[in-house]
């Protein structure tokens, strides 16, 4: 499964680090060789002797003092990918703020292979604002992460937070080196949402934080499609060719322009339907009173894709306040090949939320109730179904 595959393994400080010396061997097993990376908490968790003799080489700990001048380079230039396993909050900090104050960090930014990232920690730190604003960035900077799973902690407490297993972890890391699901496709993805000048201050928007739209994204290029995002907001960079726009009629002129040209086309955006129909070209003043404003519909983006002559496979999102039937009618109604319909309604669902809970529906009426899940598995599970539904390929 990895034959030769050069693997770093990083280990930090944190109970889990004894599943990383199963996930080592299981790396060797697979055909890979590994070297390990062992911050100096990390020793206080795991013996190096039993990384080393897993792997045959000794783990590195120490930036200086070293036989090679530069183990950080040495290091980051020799991976074809870096597994961080388990990853402690304070390393996932360093990453995300490019930090490479210890050999394993500087590794990490020495390296341009791709970057596996298992985190562990207890709930609380894994829920904290700093914990979430920094997976955050290391989403965004299109690192695969695992995990973490909800189970049972050290020191007997339950929750999220538990480091995959390292059969999972492996499976990642394989996946990076399979040809990708979606290999050879071009896709074109459309997220955030639209806003509508009023004036030159003022605009109608909505409330989408272009999350979901990002995810499938993102999916879609570690999947090796060739990915376009056309989004109101900053998206993934890794691997994605990025087109900013802010207004609907932006949005559709950047879209059925790219459509012809993609296999896939997932309309994830929330689209305003109406626009001020003569935004004021000067900032409306208070004094004057309030403003009349008349509206004017946008172009229908999805519709306009719908009826090409040669369109992409269409994935349309659509944010569902009312029972899925709706969402039926509409998935029908507008020729899509399949719609996912978004509960806006509950708390962990919808916009700006990291989890997200959609049905599926084809023209044909078959809807399916996926659970709640995060929005990158929703993305995964997404691209997986898209995959066996396109003419000659499966999933
Ligand atoms: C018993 C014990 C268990 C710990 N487990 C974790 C853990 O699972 N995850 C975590 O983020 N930090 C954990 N910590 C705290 C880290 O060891 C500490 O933040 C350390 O500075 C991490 O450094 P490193 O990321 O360089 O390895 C634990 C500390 C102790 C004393």
């Amino acid at each position: 499964m990895l034959t030769g595959r050069r693997i770093v393994l990083g280990v930090t400080g944190g109970v889990a680090a004894y599943k990383a010396a199963y996930l080592a061997r299981r790396l060797v097993e697979a055909g890979a060789e590994v070297r390990t990376v062992m911050t100096v908490s990390a020793l206080e968790f795991l013996g190096p002797q039993t990384l080393a003799a897993i792997t045959g080489t000794q783990p590195a700990v120490e930036m200086f003092r070293q036989p090679s001048v530069s183990p950080h380079v040495e290091m980051g230039q020799w991976a074809e990918a870096v597994v961080v396993a388990p990853a402690t909050a304070a390393t996932i900090s360093r990453i995300a703020n490019g930090l490479s104050d210890d050999l394993l960090s500087a590794t990490i930014l020495a390296s341009q292979a791709p970057l596996v990232i298992a985190p562990a920690m207890h709930t609380e730190m894994w829920e904290s604002p700093a914990t979430r604003r920094n997976m955050a960035l290391i989403r965004r900077d299109g690192h695969v992460v695992v995990g973490p799973g909800s189970g049972a902690l050290a020191g007997g407490d339950l929750g999220p937070g538990r480091m995959s297993e390292p059969e999972e972890i492996l499976a990642a890391v394989a996946a990076l080196f399979a040809p990708g699901l979606l290999a050879g496709l071009r896709v074109l993805v459309t997220a955030g949402g639209t806003r509508e000048p009023v004036d030159p201050v003022r605009y109608i928007g909505n409330r989408s934080s272009g999350k979901m739209g990002n995810a499938v994204a993102a999916a879609a290029a570690r999947l090796g499609a060739e990915v376009v995002l056309v989004t109101t907001v900053a998206g993934p960079a890794a691997g994605v060719e990025i087109v900013e726009v802010e207004t609907a009629e932006e949005m559709a002129a950047a879209v059925w322009e790219r459509a012809k040209m993609a296999d896939v086309a997932v309309l994830a955006a929330a689209v305003a339907d109406f626009r001020p129909a003569q935004p004021s070209g000067r900032k409306l003043k208070r004094a004057a009173g309030p403003p009349g404003i008349t509206l004017e519909p946008t172009p229908d983006i999805l519709a306009g894709v719908a009826a090409m002559a040669d369109r992409p496979f269409l994935v349309g999102f659509a944010a569902e306040t009312g029972p899925v039937a709706e969402a039926i009618a509409k998935g029908k109604h507008q020729r899509v090949d399949l719609l996912v319909a978004n509960d806006v309604e509950r708390d962990d669902s919808g916009f700006g939320t990291d989890t997200n809970q959609v049905s599926l529906v084809t023209p044909d009426g078959m809807v399916e109730a996926w659970p709640v899940m995060s929005k990158d598995e929703v993305a995964g599970r997404l691209w997986a179904r898209v995959a066996a539904m396109l003419p000659g390929r499966e999933s």
